[in-house]
C-alpha cells in the first residue's frame, strides 16, 4: 500500500479536494534534485542541474526545484513568462527549442539568458538584434547526431553531415555579433541505456576538439540536455525487464570521458544537465475512484473517474498501479477511463486486487508530460495538492471549472472571461 496516502487516508483527501486528484510529494523532487547535482558534482565539481519546464510546469514545483539552487529550462514562451513570475534570474535561465520569435528574442537577450539556437534563422534574427544594441551575444548550438534508434533530428544541426560544422564557420565569419559558446544536445526521453550518453558525449567531445583546432571556438558550456529514466516503462516494454540506472551510472558514463578529455585543463566547460522527468515523475501520483465495474470479453474491466485526457502517457508507457484496498486476491485486470472515446484504456491486462465502486486506485509515475500535455475533452481537469515534508498538505491547482472552460468564448459579441 502507498505509505504516503495510507498515512493520510486517501478517502479524506478525494473527499475534500475531488476525486480524481494529483498528489505531489515534495520531498521526493527535493531528494531527486539533490541525488543528481550529488552524484554528477561527486565526479565533475562544474555541472548544473536546469529543471526541463515542459515536464511539469505548476508554479509550486518549478520554485521548489528553484530553491535548491536550480537552473531554468524553458522552450517557449509562456514557461518564459512562469519563470520571470517566479522572479528568476537571466543567468539562471536556459532557453531551448526549435521556435523562438523575435519579440521573445528581445526580451531574452536582453535579460541575459542561455540561449541555444536551433536553426539559422534563428543565429541570425540574435545577430541583427545584437547588432542594434551594438553588444556581442554569447550563444550555444544545437545539435544532432545518429545516436539511439530514433534521433531527435529535428532539432538543431547534425554532426556527421558535418552541418553542425559549417555553420559554425558562418556564425564565426559573417555573424560578428555573436560569440559561439556552448554546445547542446537532447537525444530522447526515458532512456535507460547509458551507453548512449557515452556515445553522445564523445561525439560532442570530438565536436568542441574540432572547433578549437579549426577555427579557434572555445566552447564555455555542454548542454547535454535529460531523459534520465523513471519507473514507468514504455508500453512495448515489460516492468520486470525495465531495468532504470541509479543516476550515478548516467553520471559516470558522461563524467568519466569529460574528465579525460579536460584532464589537463584548468579551465574546464560546465556541464549542464536538463532533467524533466527524473524530476518529477515519481513524485506525483493520481489518485482516481473506481465507478463500475464490468466483464468485457469475460475480462474484469475496472472503470475509474480518471481518463486518458489527464493521463496522456497511457498511450506510450505503462504505469504501475495500486489498490487501496485489504484484497489480497488479485485477478486479470483492464482500467478504463470516464471518457466517452474507446481508446481511454489506462492500463491493459495487470494483475490488480478485487476493488468495487468507490474504492482508490493509486497510479503511479504520474508526473511528467501529464498535466503538462493534459487535454481539455469532456470532463474537468482535477486539482493538484502538495504534501511537504512535515506532512502539511497544500492546494497546489484548485479543480477546474466551467467558468474555466468557457472564459475564452466569445457568446453574444461578448468574451465570456469571468
Ligand atoms: C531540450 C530538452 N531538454 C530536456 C528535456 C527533458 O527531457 P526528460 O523529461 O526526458 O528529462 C526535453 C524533453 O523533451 C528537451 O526537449
Amino acid at each position: 500500500m502507498n505509505k504516503l496516502l495510507s498515512e493520510l487516508d486517501a478517502k479524506e483527501l478525494l473527499e475534500k479536494y475531488g476525486s480524481p486528484l494529483f498528489i505531489v510529494d515534495e520531498s521526493k523532487i527535493i531528494y531527486q534534485y539533490q541525488q543528481i547535482k550529488q552524484k554528477f558534482t561527486k565526479f565533475y565539481p562544474n555541472t548544473e542541474i536546469a529543471y526541463a519546464y515542459k515536464a511539469n510546469y505548476l508554479l509550486e514545483i518549478c520554485n521548489l526545484i528553484n530553491r535548491q539552487d536550480g537552473l531554468a529550462e524553458v522552450i517557449s514562451g509562456f514557461e518564459y513568462q512562469i519563470v520571470k513570475l517566479l522572479g528568476i534570474k537571466g543567468n539562471k535561465i536556459i532557453v531551448n527549442g526549435p521556435y523562438k520569435p523575435t519579440e521573445e528574442l528581445n526580451s531574452i537577450i536582453e535579460e541575459g539568458c542561455i540561449i541555444n539556437a536551433d536553426n539559422i534563422n534563428e543565429f541570425e534574427k540574435i545577430n541583427e538584434i545584437a547588432e542594434k544594441q551594438n553588444m556581442i551575444v554569447n550563444v550555444g548550438i544545437r545539435i544532432n547526431a545518429k545516436i539511439g534508434k530514433l534521433p531527435w533530428s529535428k532539432f538543431g544541426f547534425n554532426v556527421e553531415s558535418k552541418e553542425a560544422f559549417n555553420v559554425t564557420q558562418i556564425i564565426k565569419n559573417k555573424f560578428t555579433n555573436l560569440n559561439l559558446n556552448g554546445i547542446h544536445i537532447h537525444i530522447g526521453t526515458n532512456l535507460t541505456n547509458v551507453n548512449l550518453y557515452k556515445e553522445s558525449i564523445s561525439i560532442i567531445l570530438n565536436f568542441i576538439e574540432e572547433l578549437k583546432n579549426k577555427l579557434g571556438i572555445k566552447i564555455n558550456y555542454i548542454d547535454l540536455g535529460g531523459g534520465f529514466a523513471t519507473e514507468a516503462c514504455p508500453a512495448e516494454c515489460d516492468f520486470k525487464e525495465w531495468k532504470v540506472p541509479d543516476i550515478e551510472e548516467y553520471a559516470k558514463a558522461i563524467c568519466e570521458p569529460l574528465n579525460r578529455f579536460f584532464e589537463n585543463e584548468t579551465d574546464k566547460p560546465t556541464l549542464i544537465l536538463e532533467p524533466g522527468r527524473y524530476l518529477v515523475d515519481g513524485a506525483i501520483s493520481l489518485a482516481t475512484s473506481v465507478i463500475t465495474v464490468k466483464s468485457i470479453s469475460g475480462i474484469r474491466s475496472v472503470f475509474v473517474d480518471a481518463g486518458v485526457n489527464i493521463l496522456p502517457s497511457a498511450f506510450y508507457r505503462k504505469h504501475k498501479i495500486e489498490a487501496l484496498t485489504d484484497n489480497i486476491e488479485k485477478e486479470l485486470t483492464d482500467v478504463y477511463g470516464p471518457l466517452c472515446m474507446n481508446v481511454d484504456l489506462l492500463e491493459s491486462g495487470i494483475m490488480l486486487p478485487k476493488v468495487g465502486v468507490g474504492d482508490i486506485l493509486i497510479i503511479q509515475n504520474a508526473g511528467a508530460y501529464e498535466l503538462s500535455q493534459s487535454m481539455q475533452f469532456t470532463r474537468l481537469r482535477p486539482a493538484v495538492i502538495g504534501i511537504k515534508e512535515n506532512g502539511k498538505i497544500s492546494l497546489l491547482r484548485r479543480k477546474e471549472t466551467i467558468e474555466d472552460i468557457i472564459r475564452l468564448d466569445v457568446f453574444n459579441n461578448r468574451l465570456v472571461a469571468i
